[in-house]
């Protein structure tokens, strides 16, 4: 059975020969990639840089399907729209209208429909169900999940802090994670393969700042991610990145009119962009790290290596 994508890419067949391997059209039509029977278990065999018939990019995604939770910029746009540059179809989520048309646009400035958007919450469950079914209706797959949405609503001493904001924090940092997991998992990834990123905080490594909650919560998504290791192999892997300060709208507060200063604290002289963040992040869900799994990844220019 053939699947259709919105730009009329044809998709895998659910089906696999009996050389184990998947035949995939690459969606300008020229030529088949074979993949390993998991899809995702043997790097050597797909095509690299130029193994497009001459072609001088990397296409290591195409036909492939990611869902990324607030995309819209920042650190998710950022793996977006490198997953896009190597073939994949995305399915971005957010909770401003505004910022998804915008973002799709950008992913996708011919209108082919290899971007699309479902807006809402990441923790709210109908959007959960809403967008993993998009992204089977539009594309007929799904084999990415980017956990990337978070939200940091508490300063100050945990002892004083608001719980109801702490239970929000958790809510959708880590709660919401999981069930966006178990969603994509139950559609695709548990029958098909493929791979999951969520994205952590090198605050998840150390105690002490005053975004205890946040904080607390990206410890308990790196514990989820070693967790998830082990329960979702050996067909699917999930890793984390736990990234120091990456220059967007949530962290600049920590570095704005004052970016050499905080800059001069890493070994590597200065902070990230969401380029950083995006390719470490391509990696780990790409057949490149397929024995990698449970992992996080610290992308930090260094900071955290003084303790
Ligand atoms: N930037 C850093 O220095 C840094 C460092 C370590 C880890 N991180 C992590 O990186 C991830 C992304 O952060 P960022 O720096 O890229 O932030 P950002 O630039 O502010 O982008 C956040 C994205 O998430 C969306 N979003 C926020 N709350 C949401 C919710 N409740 N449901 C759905 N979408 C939501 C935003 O769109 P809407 O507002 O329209 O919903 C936006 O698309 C987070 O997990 C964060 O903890 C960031």
């Amino acid at each position: 059975m053939a699947c259709s994508s919105s730009v009329g890419v044809p998709l895998p067949s659910l089906a696999r020969p009996s050389d184990g391997c998947v035949r995939r059209a690459h969606p300008s039509g020229r030529g088949d990639i074979a993949e390993p029977g998991s899809g995702y278990g043997h790097p050597g065999e797909r095509p690299r840089g130029g193994g497009w018939q001459g072609e001088d990019v990397d296409q290591d995604f195409a036909g492939r399907v990611a869902l990324l939770t607030g995309a819209t910029r920042g650190i998710g746009l950022g793996i977006a729209q490198e997953l896009v540059n190597r073939g994949a179809s995305v399915v971005i989520t957010a909770r401003k209208p505004n910022d998804l048309e915008q973002a799709v646009a950008e992913l996708d400035p011919d209108g082919t429909g290899r971007a699309v958007s479902s807006r809402g919450s990441a923790d709210d469950q109908e959007h959960q169900a809403a967008a993993v079914a998009l992204a089977l209706d539009r594309f007929g797959r799904l084999d990415h999940l980017v956990n990337n949405a978070a939200i940091n609503p508490q300063y100050g001493a945990l002892m004083d802090a608001d719980l109801s904001a702490v239970r929000k924090v958790l809510d959708v940092n880590v709660t919401a994670t999981l069930a966006w997991t178990q969603l994509a998992w139950r559609a695709w990834l548990r029958d098909n393969g493929g791979s999951v990123l969520n994205v952590a905080s090198v605050g998840g490594l150390r105690a002490g700042s005053p975004i205890g909650a946040y904080n607390t919560s990206k410890a308990a998504l790196i514990h989820l991610t070693r967790q998830l290791g082990v329960e979702l192999g050996p067909t699917v892997r999930i890793n984390a990145i736990a990234p120091a300060v990456v220059k967007t709208t949530f962290a600049r507060a920590l570095y704005e009119g004052r970016e050499d200063e905080v800059a001069a604290a890493y070994p590597l002289k200065r902070l990230g962009v969401p380029t950083d963040t995006a390719k470490a992040g391509a990696f780990l869900l790409s057949d490149d790290a397929s024995w990698i799994t449970g992992e996080t990844l610290v992308v930090d220019g260094g900071v955290t290596l003084g303790g």
